[in-house]
């Protein structure tokens, strides 16, 4: 097993949080310039024309915070990806009986380079972004086969969707579980849903909550300071339960849907007893959003422009950062990390039961040192680890 893998598996104490969601209106840019508030109806065209986005998807993504590329991803990684998942978990396909978890998380062994695995959706991710000169080289530029199932159950698939509104889903967050959050941080500054298999209505695709993108922002703007993962950021996305504005991924087999990073998502139950499968990637950039550009600062992303609008908002000149930028260890990746040894085990019984050699076994754990010195560094597991914040040991639950 890689030497990265955290040793300790105790969960820290996490301390109690100062920061009260009391619900109460924030008093809010009392002191900013009166030019600067209006509400972005419309996206700002970018200077130089879009490569891939039209705008009528740059308005979607302005309004809703999120947009579906039918056909975002290549078929054959589907086709080449999926059947070593089923190896890896030890399920089986074809028997329900063998599928112990409803959801399931499982690490990242396979890879490919994002613009090889979703050149369509790649586009249009470069685009929202402002160019690819934003974009951060190394972090997160590939996609793995890290998946995220949700197999449902027989209990499940008998119960009424209507009696679990999102509105009762306590999990809305966004993906932020690796840096202090500022309202400028774009870190995650997209979630990336690559679906692997059909999702259906009712099917366990997850919940995005548009109406609650305000409230997140004006949080965020009311703490200069910073929020830090799971000491502080739990409030961020608590009023999703007072939302009205929901929408649940419902997809075919290769759509990609590219989320906001600042948009609350959670899982939704799977009524079907299936195997819904996708992957979770972020996309991260180089700098800060810088939500106050003059002449000479190029032109506020689509990334950027949501949160103006959030806001109401046209630059934001006052918001500035008071405490300094932090970035750890990912803390979500340890309980994933775990069951890598389980999964190579399986593996190579498998090779080895239908008489194949193990370099068969496409897998960056086995690809010798300068693979996993790159791999380490993409998923940021060369980062300091938050002692105040433990890592995540259990996987969360359906
Ligand atoms: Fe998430």
């Amino acid at each position: 097993m890689a030497n990265f893998q955290p040793q300790w598996t105790n969960k820290a104490v996490v301390k109690p949080s100062s920061i009260v969601d009391s619900g109460a209106k924030f008093s809010f840019a009392k002191d900013a310039p009166g030019e600067t508030f209006g509400k972005l109806e419309k996206p700002i065209p970018p200077s130089n024309p879009y490569t891939s986005l039209t705008d009528d998807e740059a308005e979607h993504f302005l309004v809703h915070g999120w947009l579906k590329v039918e056909g975002g991803f290549h078929q054959k990684y589907i086709d080449e990806w999926l059947p070593d998942f089923w190896i890896r978990t030890g399920y089986d396909e074809q028997d329900k009986t063998t599928w112990k978890e409803e959801y399931l998380h499982v690490a990242h062994h396979r890879q490919a380079r994002n613009e090889e695995f979703c050149p369509k959706a790649w586009s249009k991710i470069v685009d929202l972004c402002g160019g690819e000169k934003r974009i951060h080289e190394t972090r997160e530029r590939w996609i793995g086969d890290n998946f995220i199932v949700n197999f449902g159950s027989e209990a499940r698939s008998k119960e009424d969707p209507a009696s679990h509104p999102p509105q009762d889903k306590s999990g809305f967050h966004s993906d932020n579980d690796w840096y202090r959050s500022f309202l400028d941080s774009s870190s995650t500054a997209m979630t990336i849903v690559h679906c692997f298999t059909d999702i259906p209505k009712n099917g366990g695709g997850t919940w995005l909550c548009e109406d609650s993108m305000k409230g997140v922002c004006e949080k965020l703007y009311a703490h200069p300071e910073g929020l830090d993962p799971v000491i502080d950021t739990p409030v961020l996305c608590k009023h999703a339960k007072d939302c009205h504005n929901f929408t649940a991924v419902e997809a075919k087999a290769g759509d990609t849907f590219i989320l906001h990073g600042l948009l609350p998502h959670t899982n939704s139950f799977n009524y079907k007893h299936y195997a819904r499968i996708i992957t979770n990637p972020h996309v991260t950039l180089k700098e800060p959003y810088n939500l106050n550009r003059g002449r000479g600062d190029g032109d506020y992303s689509l990334l950027e422009q949501v949160i103006l609008r959030a806001l109401g908002r046209t630059s934001i000149p006052e918001y500035h950062p008071t405490r300094p930028r932090m970035f750890w260890y990912p803390r979500n990746s340890a309980f994933k990390l775990n069951k890598v040894d389980d999964e190579l085990a399986r593996l190579k019984a498998d090779r080895a039961s239908r008489g194949m050699p193990e370099t068969t076994i496409d897998s960056v754990y086995l690809g010798g040192e300068e693979v996993m010195k790159d791999f380490i560094k993409r998923n940021g597991y060369d980062l300091p680890f938050n002692k105040d914040i433990g890592l995540e040991l259990r996987q969360h639950v359906a």
